[in-house]
């Protein structure tokens, strides 16, 4: 496609995109292409008045507030904690050569027990918050359909518990990122509780599945190549270009939504005012045009992948995710001397094209 047709209309009316200059260009031109969808002002639906899908100014505005909260060196002081759960649930698998699922044991939970309590979620509500976590996964399923977000019975519930937390903090703030976004304040301005809420629900959103995938997608990665997991078990300082490249290579994110605010051209093509643009990341990081031998794995190239996004609403869960990955890496490595995968075809998809890794990964 990125030869003979790099933005191909689809019947539906929606155009693709698949060139990585044009993916590039779809991602970050904000004056060109909208994030918004749905309306920025249903309080039933938190989300679509979130950060992923705001233009400026109330982009920049939302992001100020949150980055407050959220900073790199915020994320750094978490690798402790990180490092434990990850060697928690390590801990807790069985000993000897037994098949396990690693997605359910490993890639799942470590995000999802990462932002819990990122967010101050107590440990006794575990349980819940992965059902909620479940439940917003259908919601990246309607994402993928080019839906609106609606809400499950399940949803319902986590925005009734979220609205109570978030006043809980107002009232008595604690060292936590809910407490964090209640003080932020940009020039004298704070976030309303509807967007707190919609925050927290779009850390759910965009940071869970996308992280399990990134971890599985590496797993997947060494399994085909068993030399890696010894190169990297001796060189540590391998593991973060490794996972570039598997960000690169299999994108967890495969593609992002925008709308054209008027006509414009890509690779010669008019789109007219109001179209639907899906941008292709997948594609684009595969770009022969950027990333010479593209279609082989190769660690330490020199441009990097856009597997984050690229502009404005690049990820704000970047140097998370990658933290996670480096720390989930590093304790498998240490701990063990491969990890096999003994049939592919157990391996399940996810079955959706937004999000690119497995439901279901047997490894033993
Ligand atoms: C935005 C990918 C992990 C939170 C994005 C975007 C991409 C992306 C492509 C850009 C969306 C756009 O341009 O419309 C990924 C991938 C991840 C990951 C591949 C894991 C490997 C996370 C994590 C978090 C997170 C762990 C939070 C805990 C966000 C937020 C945004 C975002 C809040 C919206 C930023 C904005 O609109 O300004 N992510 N993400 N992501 N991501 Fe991530």
């Amino acid at each position: 496609m990125r030869s003979n047709q790099p933005v191909w209309q689809e019947d539906s009316g929606a155009w693709h995109v698949f060139r990585h200059d044009d993916v590039k260009r779809v991602l970050s031109d904000h004056e060109s292409f909208s994030s918004q969808r749905g309306t920025t002002d249903d309080p039933s639906n938190p989300i679509s008045a979130s950060l992923i899908s705001s233009d400026p100014p109330r982009h920049r505005q939302l992001r100020t507030l949150v980055s407050q909260a959220f900073t790199p060196r915020a994320i750094d002081d978490l690798a402790g904690r990180i490092e434990q759960i990850a060697a928690d649930l390590l801990d807790a698998l069985p000993q000897g050569d037994i098949e396990i699922d690693i997605v359910e044991r490993l890639t799942t939970p470590l995000p999802v027990i990462v932002i819990a309590e990122l967010l101050g979620v107590p440990s006794s509500e575990r349980a819940r918050f992965k059902e909620w976590s479940d439940a917003t996964i259908s919601g990246s399923r309607q994402l993928d359909a080019g839906e609106e977000l609606t809400f499950s019975d399940a949803q319902r519930e986590m925005v009734k518990y979220f609205s109570k937390m978030i006043a809980g903090r107002v009232e008595a703030p604690k060292d936590d990122l809910i407490s964090g976004l209640v003080d932020a304040k940009v020039d004298g301005e704070s976030l309303s509780q509807i967007d707190i809420l919609g925050f927290c629900i779009l850390l759910l959103v965009a940071g869970n599945e996308t992280t399990t995938n990134l971890l599985s997608n590496a797993l997947y990665t060494l399994h085909e190549r068993p030399a890696l997991w010894d190169e990297l078990a001796e060189d540590k300082g391998l593991i973060p270009p490794f996972i570039e490249e598997v960000l690169r290579f299999r994108s967890p994110v495969q593609h992002m939504y925008r709308t054209s605010k008027h006509e414009v051209q890509l690779s010669g093509v008019t789109i007219p005012a109001g179209s639907h643009l899906v941008a292709w990341i997948g594609s684009a990081n595969r770009d022969e045009k950027v990333y010479e031998g593209a279609e082989k794995f190769q660690i330490h190239r020199p441009a990097r992948n856009i597997a984050f996004g690229h502009g404005i609403h690049y990820c704000l869960g970047a140097p998370l995710a990658r933290l996670e990955a480096k720390i989930a890496l590093e304790a498998l490595l240490a701990r063990y001397a491969s990890v096999q995968i003994p049939s592919l075809a157990d391996c399940k998809p996810v079955p959706t094209r937004l999000v690119y890794g497995f439901q279901t990964m047997p490894t033993r």
